[in-house]
């Protein structure tokens, strides 16, 4: 466990330093080839639980010490064993004496006693203490307090369950290739895998337990794909005919592109500015047997990349600040900056004045984000349509006005359906 509390402490810190779990877990495995499949999933759980509650274990740490620690790697490493203690089933006593070697590997034999004493008194006063953290918006709900501010402002109703939801387990969803077989087909084949799952109204296959993908039936060979609920709407909504001219302008890692492939043929151009990304595009087009053309480019300077002949569909699937995602990205709650927002939405109205462009007459734009924050949805469409007379906003949108709140079904989307006139 020492091995597992250590490495998950210092990938917590280098995200409290700015750094993505996602990159940062990718080097974790190439440096420790070693760990064991279980080792793997424990460090992640330690980091994702950790990052999940973080407002209210550094609430509780920070009664339990008259300053604040003072390295930050000692800091997670505690917050790490308290959330073993808190919200796992892991022996407290094995939890306390590995943190305890832990702390004087990172910080000398003279942190043992101070580790020990922090772990030991939270376990003799763990209601008191939690009780006080709770107290507060940020130990209640471990977010940032900027966001939950904004959330309350622009969700009264609704920024309790949407804050709460953000710090659930995702649940694991599927999309059938409709290529290959329907989702009810799919789920007798799931049924017969002896996994249980339900089907969502948009034929979404929501599994009652995640899975490693490699023991999902049919994978490797394309018969699936992992994909939320709520990203499943793209297809329909796009609603591509045979044959058409369709752009998707930022697909990686493809899995909105397979979407569309998978319900037609249509001539799809994939862009993505990040060639590592786009690389993943491939594999997923590969395994699923899809084809689609493949560039890396600035979707927003057309001179670089367009022929000049208009498409009929255009999927705009921003980079955003992925506030709908953070059930499955919990360091993004941290590492955002409030400033960040302002800059994503000035991103967002760039793309979509260029890609505008190539839109062909009548035909239509689909914008999504995985945000839920206002500035970069209703707000950045409103304004959009304010400076392109020729655009007209289409109804019939999921969720409230094209906004998915995350719930136990779907994670937090936004869809605006833009057509040219
Ligand atoms: C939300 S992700 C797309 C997810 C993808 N559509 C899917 O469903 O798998 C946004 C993507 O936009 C890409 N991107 C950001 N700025 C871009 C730009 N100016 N031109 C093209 N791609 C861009 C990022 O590299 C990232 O892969």
């Amino acid at each position: 466990m020492q091995q597992i509390q250590r490495i998950a402490a210092a990938t917590v810190a280098s995200v409290l330093a700015g750094k993505s779990l996602t990159a940062l877990l990718e080097n974790v495995w190439r440096e420790h080839r070693d760990l064991s499949r279980g080792d793997r999933g424990a460090i992640q759980d330690l980091c994702f639980g950790s990052l999940r509650h973080l407002g209210r274990l550094r609430a509780v740490l920070d009664q339990l010490v008259s300053k604040p620690v003072a390295k930050p790697e000692l800091q997670c490493l505690l917050v790490v064993a308290l959330y073993q203690l808190e919200y796992t089933d892991a022996a407290p006593y094995a939890v306390v004496d590995h943190a305890v070697e832990c702390a004087s590997q990172i910080a000398g034999a003279q942190m043992k006693a101070f580790a020990n004493a922090v772990l030991r008194n939270f376990q003799r006063n763990r209601e008191t203490l939690l009780g006080k953290a709770d107290a507060s918006d940020e130990g209640r709900y471990s977010y940032p307090a900027w966001w939950i501010e904004r959330l309350r402002s622009e969700l009264p109703l609704e920024a309790d369950s949407v804050l709460r939801a953000g710090n659930a387990h995702p649940p694991m969803t599927l999309r059938a290739n409709r290529r290959r077989l329907s989702a009810d087909a799919y789920l007798l084949q799931l049924a017969s895998a002896g996994m249980q799952a339900r089907r969502l109204p948009n034929d979404a296959l929501q599994l009652a337990q995640p899975v490693p993908v490699d023991q999902l039936p049919g994978f490797a060979t394309g018969e699936v794909s992992v994909q939320d609920a709520g990203a499943q709407e793209v297809a329909s909504l796009l609603d591509v005919a045979d044959g058409m001219r369709v752009l998707d302008a930022c697909a990686a890692p493809g899995g909105k592109t397979a979407q569309i492939l998978e319900t037609g043929v249509a001539d799809v151009l994939a862009l993505d500015i990040d060639a590592a990304r786009l690389r993943r595009v491939q594999s997923t087009l590969d395994r699923l047997g899809l084809t689609a053309r493949l560039q890396c480019a600035d979707a927003a300077r057309l001179e670089t990349w367009w022929d000049g002949q208009p498409f009929d569909r255009v999927l705009l699937d921003a980079p955003c600040s992925a506030s709908g995602v953070v059930r499955r990205h919990p360091d993004i709650k941290w590492l955002r900056r409030p400033a960040d927002i302002a800059g994503f939405a000035a991103q967002q109205g760039q793309l979509l004045d260029a890609l505008w462009k190539v839109v062909a007459r009548s035909g239509k734009l689909l914008y999504v984000t995985c945000s839920i924050f206002r500035e970069e949805n209703q707000e950045g469409i409103d304004r959009f349509v304010a400076r392109q007379p020729d655009a007209r906003i289409l109804g019939g949108m999921p969720g409230r006005e094209g906004l998915l709140l995350p719930n136990d079904e779907h994670d937090g989307f936004y869809y605006a359906l833009l057509q040219k006139s």
